[in-house]
């Protein structure tokens, strides 16, 4: 009889914020200071990961429709990059929320260095239950960040809430592009546990914006041209950087996962999703 899969374990918030405390040093050394998936164009693009990462940070932001002025959550910020290219590139003014205190430090710092502090600010404050007045943003962004969140249905509602009417949201998420097959299933069960996440099914997706009150606008599978190379890339830096890497810096994570073994499960896939708080009439 073939087994069932493991029944996914609900996230944490203050664990994941301890992970991230832990390991965002191994993070910054492997993948830079963007802390997500690169996206390339073409399968054989010559762009190295850091700039693949930017790219995907633009492709977001491009669907948020801001300009300058515009104000911007960058809910699950990370160290802080993509808040402060956001601001570079559209004026808008950011603010970031990221559970982990160490991003929070470090995203401050990396404002500064841009010169940006007067516009991108950062504070550590959970998804779960956002400390902002209703209305306050016109945009939201959540770039790998929902895959941590012990309750999708509840960070969408946050996020309406916070949005002003006709307000976007645009994020990315982990899901199930076709049922992973038992060979696969060790390599993403470790992957979810590893880094405490959960991923969903395509068509969770439009009843969960709708019962969020949001209009939903896109569903785009952006597993082909993100999650393979990066799963490559990274595990060659992890190896590189290995023997490096002490057990306060992470050596152990580097023991129980490694992202090679993820390279093949093309059933696990990545999702771009675009929604809308409808406008006041
Ligand atoms: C994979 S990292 C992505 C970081 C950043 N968006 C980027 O792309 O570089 C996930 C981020 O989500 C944040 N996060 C996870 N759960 C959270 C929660 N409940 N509230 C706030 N931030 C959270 C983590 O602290 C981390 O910054």
């Amino acid at each position: 009889m073939p087994q069932q899969p493991a029944p996914p374990v609900l996230p944490v918030p203050d664990e994941v914020g301890r992970l991230y405390d832990r390991y965002t040093d191994l993070g910054s050394a492997t993948l830079g200071e963007n802390l997500h998936f690169g996206y390339w164009d073409t399968p054989d693009s010559p762009a190295p990961l850091e700039e693949a990462t930017d790219r995907l940070t633009d492709l977001m932001t491009d669907r948020l429709h801001i300009g300058p002025g515009s104000r911007v959550l960058d809910l699950g910020c990370g160290t802080g990059r993509p808040a402060v290219r956001i601001a570079g590139r559209t004026g808008a003014d950011v603010t970031g929320i990221s559970i982990s205190r160490k991003q929070v430090d470090r995203a401050t710092a990396l404002a500064a260095e841009h010169d940006l502090a007067s516009r991108v600010r950062f504070e550590r404050a959970d998804a779960m239950e956002l400390p902002f007045a209703g209305d306050s943003f016109d945009a939201v962004i959540a770039l790998e960040s929902i895959i941590h969140m012990p309750d999708r249905a509840h960070v969408l509602r946050e996020a309406v809430r916070v949005l002003r009417p006709g307000g976007r949201l645009v994020l990315t998420d982990f899901f199930e592009r076709a049922p992973i097959p038992e060979s696969g299933r060790p390599a993403v069960e470790r992957y979810l546990r590893e880094f405490m996440m959960t991923m969903v099914q395509a068509e969770d997706y439009p009843p969960l914006l709708r019962q969020a009150g949001l209009w939903f606008e896109e569903l785009t599978d952006i597993s082909e041209p993100t999650l393979r190379r990066t799963f490559v890339e990274l595990s060659a830096r992890i190896s590189g950087s290995a023997q490096q890497l002490g057990s306060d810096y992470g050596g152990e994570l580097v023991e129980q996962f490694n992202p090679a073994d993820m390279t093949d499960v093309s059933e696990f896939g990545h999702l771009l999703v675009v929604a809308v708080r409808p406008p006041n009439r």
